[in-house]
């Protein structure tokens, strides 16, 4: 018996060591330790040896089987490794020249996002941030923009289902919905919320709607706000400041020029067009830009700031429109699609 064992163990010595795959060590395995392996048979002999003989017998089986089993963890060990070595493919020779290509460099958005605000902390704004989870009161109820506004149509915004939760955006009324913001403006609403005037902010941020992509939409895009709040404000502040920016910006050739528009939460409202036939590109003499306006009395007061008192101007413009005019850019989608010929223009 002795023999035989010792053989069996010289046979798997062999055997096992030279697997290569899964399959192979699962038949392999079952050969000798399966319900019909050697050497299950040589233990279901047991029976027949006589009794005396059987505890010696035993001991040898086991001391057997514990050999057999280390050699077959040894051979599972070994496949495992070579299926490791497999997928990690060749060794890397370090002394070779590094594929990385090289420093990154910033997004077009980041850099017209960086520049305005640049030029905006010169005169005294802030940057102020808000979430892009937002709720219908501070996008909407608070800008004086009812329920029945087409801006709230679900054709026009990102709407989530009614038992969504975000534990960091807080709500006004329990009720009211979470949504995507739609513009910036919602900034304007936390940021009174949260303090006395004179405020003076600015908040870049990304924006969603539901528009189908072409070359000049997208359904996020960036904006950039701008709210001031004090004493005896007047639109003559505020075409300056938007003369100042986009001069700063784009070069003092540049001009603008408001039309009247509406907007719930100002009054006046206007639209703000920019000439700037010195830009690559640009051939139309005048480009609409962004919305502005005076802060609408109503939206002072549902804030708690009495009307009264206080007088403040708003306004809001793309940053893409700003990007595609800065750099020649004439789609949209160049922005948003991380091709590196594109983005390495503008480092
Ligand atoms: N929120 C407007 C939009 O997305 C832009 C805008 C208009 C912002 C007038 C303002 C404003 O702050 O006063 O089209």
């Amino acid at each position: 018996m002795q023999e035989t064992l010792n053989a069996l163990v010289a046979k798997a010595q062999t055997e096992l060591a030279a697997l290569k795959t899964r399959p192979e060590f699962e038949a392999a395995k079952a050969r000798y330790v399966g319900p019909n392996g050697e050497l299950t048979a040589l233990m279901k002999q047991m029976g027949s040896v006589p009794k005396e003989q059987r505890p010696a017998l035993g001991k040898l089986i086991n001391e057997t089987k514990g050999r057999v089993q280390a050699l077959l963890d040894d051979a599972l060990r070994a496949i495992e490794a070579n299926e490791l070595q497999a997928q990690l493919g060749p060794a890397v020779d370090p002394t070779l020249p590094s594929p990385d290509i090289g420093p990154g460099t910033y997004h077009p958005l980041t850099l017209v996002r960086e520049e305005m605000c640049r030029i905006l902390r010169k005169v005294g704004f802030t940057v102020a941030d808000g979430p892009e989870v937002e709720t219908e009161y501070y996008c909407f109820d608070a800008l004086n923009t009812p329920a029945d506004h087409p801006a709230r149509d679900a054709q026009d915004t990102f709407y989530f289902p009614a038992n969504a939760r975000f534990g960091n955006v807080s709500k006004k009324n329990p009720e009211e919905k979470y949504l995507l913001r739609t513009h910036t403006s919602s900034v304007q609403i936390r940021t009174m919320l949260k303090g006395e005037p004179p405020i003076r902010i600015v908040s870049p941020g990304r924006v969603y709607r539901r528009d189908t992509t072409d070359a000049t939409h997208s359904a996020n895009f960036h904006q950039l706000e701008c709210l001031y709040v004090d004493k005896n404000v007047t639109v003559r502040d505020l075409k300056a400041l938007l003369d100042y920016i986009f001069a700063s910006l784009l070069g003092k050739d540049t001009k603008t020029r408001f039309r009247p528009h509406y907007f719930g939460y100002t009054e006046p409202s206007f639209e703000v067009d920019l000439s700037a036939k010195h830009l690559p590109k640009v051939k139309k003499e005048w480009i609409e830009i962004g919305g502005c306006g005076m802060v609408d009395p109503v939206v002072f007061s549902d804030v708690g700031y009495d009307p009264e008192v206080w007088s403040g101007y708003a306004f809001g413009m793309g940053l893409e429109r700003l990007a595609m005019l800065l750099y020649g850019i004439d789609d949209i989608r160049y922005f948003y699609q991380n091709d590196l010929r594109f983005l390495k223009q503008f480092a």
